[in-house]
């Protein structure tokens, strides 16, 4: 485990996230947060974005994205109701010898390593956490130890962004937070043909017809104004193709039963809703009308 001496104390370092998160289509969304992170000047400094939409459209997956676009580390923090403003900064362990180590956040690690934080659902920790970040997301660029009793500036490549979801279990976050997370970089629905980029990049094992199904449900859910999102989709192919696999003899493409239609809307029906399921039957009623 790498560690720092900061003013005589020891720091030690988390590892960074490597998971397989990429971002597909929608290209303007990662200019829009390259841009925001970029310097242009001696006296500039960069923004720290915070990426809105609905639940499910790629926020995390958008930021994790963008940051290794930079090829620096990138650090995921997921933030909870119980985050305290020490679990974003240093927490104090006890180790084998018996001595107190101190142990560098997320945020932290990503600060002294130059690389990317991310507070993932940052609405969901209260005004108390986010003010312990206030400094570092100003001109200041540094955080304030309590327990090691320490101040600890930020790498000049160090970036940060937070992605915030808009439901029930969030906290309202204060205006002097808030303006430190700008801009707001608002994420919609894909339109369909990437919306079927993003179904068959996380499902590269799917037949092509089920994929075209899923993206005809979720475009006709999306004009509807319902909450579906892609990663709804992602799971219904993905339980349809495992019942499907399961299943013996020849199946029947368009079958309403043990078919592919048939499948496709017992797991909408049980991923979502029975409303879900509907749209797979309306869907198919069209196909037949037009044959
Ligand atoms: N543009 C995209 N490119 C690739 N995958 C995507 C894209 N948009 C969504 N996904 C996929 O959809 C799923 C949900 O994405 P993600 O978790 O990033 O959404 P989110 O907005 O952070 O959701 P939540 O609000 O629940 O946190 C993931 O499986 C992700 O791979
Ligand atoms: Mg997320």
């Amino acid at each position: 485990m790498e560690k720092v001496v900061i003013d005589g104390v020891e720091l030690y370092l988390c590892e960074p996230d490597r998971v397989t998160m990429s971002w597909v289509g929608q290209e303007e969304l990662i200019t829009q947060v390259l841009a925001s992170w970029l310097v242009i000047g001696e006296d500039d400094m960069p923004l720290s974005p915070r990426l809105v939409g609905r639940p499910g459209v790629g926020k995390t997956t958008l930021a994790y994205h963008a940051g290794r676009t930079l090829g620096r580390p990138v650090y995921l923090f997921q933030a909870t109701m119980d985050t305290r403003p020490e679990d974003l900064i240093v927490t104090p362990v006890i180790s084998d010898q018996g001595k107190i180590r101190y142990m560098a956040s997320p945020v932290v690690s990503a600060m002294l390593r130059g690389g990317i934080a991310v507070i993932d659902e940052g609405n969901r920790m209260s005004e108390k956490s986010w003010a312990s970040l206030a400094p570092l997301l100003d001109s200041r660029r540094y955080v304030e130890s309590i327990v090691a009793g320490i101040k600890i500036k930020a790498d000049p490549e160090f970036r940060f962004c937070t992605t915030m979801n808009d439901d029930a279990s969030t906290f309202e976050l204060p205006e002097y937070i808030h303006s430190r997370l700008q801009p707001q970089i608002q994420i919609d629905f894909p339109e369909r043909d990437e919306e079927l980029l993003i179904l068959k990049s996380n499902l590269p094992f799917a037949d092509e017809e089920i994929l075209l199904y899923v993206v005809d449900f979720l475009q006709a859910a999306h004009e509807a104004d319902e909450r579906y999102s892609v990663r709804d989709g992602i799971n219904i192919a993905r339980y349809a193709l495992k019942r499907l696999a399961g299943q013996k003899g020849r199946v029947s493409p368009g079958g309403r039963g043990t078919g592919m239609i048939g499948r496709l809307k017992e797991a909408a029906s049980m991923i979502l809703d029975a409303s879900a399921s509907e749209y797979f039957s309306r869907l198919v009623d069209e196909v037949e009308r037009e044959e």
